[in-house]
């Protein structure tokens, strides 16, 4: 029998690495394209997944500033699975209390696309059971500078330059660091993912390729995650 998890020690914000799709695929003879395709099934249990285990936030890396290296077939197929995920998935997501945001840079994106993703943060903006943001074209060093820009088109005095402010500065502005962070396919990096908002966040690394990330292996990441002990460069002494 699975016992249900505390509440209270149920992450509020979980980023997820969706790693292993290539090699999915290449396992079964298919090609990557086909590894994305089941990753983003995966992705749709895994936000229903997360609705039902009462996480307000989820933040996934589905297309990094690095991945335009990739071949021009397999980053239209990206671009692509963007697309469809807002044509088919949009209606289901609004019902089901999902806020959509878009974290990095929008513009380098097709218009037409553009305007899809602009759309459906419209539609959906004052959802409130799980803020979904999707990291596409992002890259956490490309954040931070975008951030300085800000700051320095907004002539900051020095002296106000805190942590708060840089935060306030990032594309995740408003949403708080994340709690945990999953990567699956057993890769030990970060991958320039969210690089100042994972300061204290605890990582889970699984073998697991991230089309088979199912949500018992989730229960598992949050049943490791309540039993970490959380100190933030602190000590705890008993009172
Ligand atoms: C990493 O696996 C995965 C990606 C670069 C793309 C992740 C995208 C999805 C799961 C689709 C969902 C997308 C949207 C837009 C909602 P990899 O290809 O690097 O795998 P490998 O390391 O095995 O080659």
């Amino acid at each position: 029998m699975t016992l249900p998890l505390s509440p209270d020690k149920i992450p509020q914000h979980i980023a997820i690495i969706m790693d292993g799709n290539g090699r999915w695929a290449q396992s079964r003879g298919l090609p990557r394209l086909a590894g994305h395709r089941a990753g983003t099934e995966n992705l749709r249990r895994i936000i229903t997944a997360c609705v039902e285990f009462g996480i307000k936030y989820l933040t996934i890396y589905a297309f990094s500033t690095e991945n335009w290296g990739r071949p021009k077939s397999e980053v239209r197929g990206l671009m692509r699975i963007l697309e469809d995920v807002i044509d088919r998935e949009l209606d289901e997501l609004h019902k089901q209390g999902v806020q959509l945001r878009h974290i990095g840079r929008l513009e380098h994106l097709k218009p037409s696309l553009q305007k899809k993703v602009r759309k459906a943060i419209e539609i959906t903006q004052h959802n409130d059971r799980l803020v979904l943001n999707v990291a596409f074209n992002y890259g956490g060093r490309d954040e931070i500078v975008h951030a300085v820009q800000g700051i320095i088109a907004d002539r900051v005095p020095a002296e106000e330059v805190t942590p708060e402010l840089i935060s306030r500065y990032l594309y995740t502005a408003g949403t708080p660091d994340p709690d945990l962070i999953i990567r699956t396919s057993g890769e030990l990096r970060i991958s320039n993912f969210l690089i100042w908002q994972s300061a204290y966040s605890e990582w889970y690394v699984t073998p697991t390729y991230w089309p088979d990330f199912n949500e018992e292996e989730l229960r598992k990441a949050l049943e490791e995650f309540a039993r970490r002990d959380r100190r933030f460069g602190k000590i705890y002494t008993p009172s």
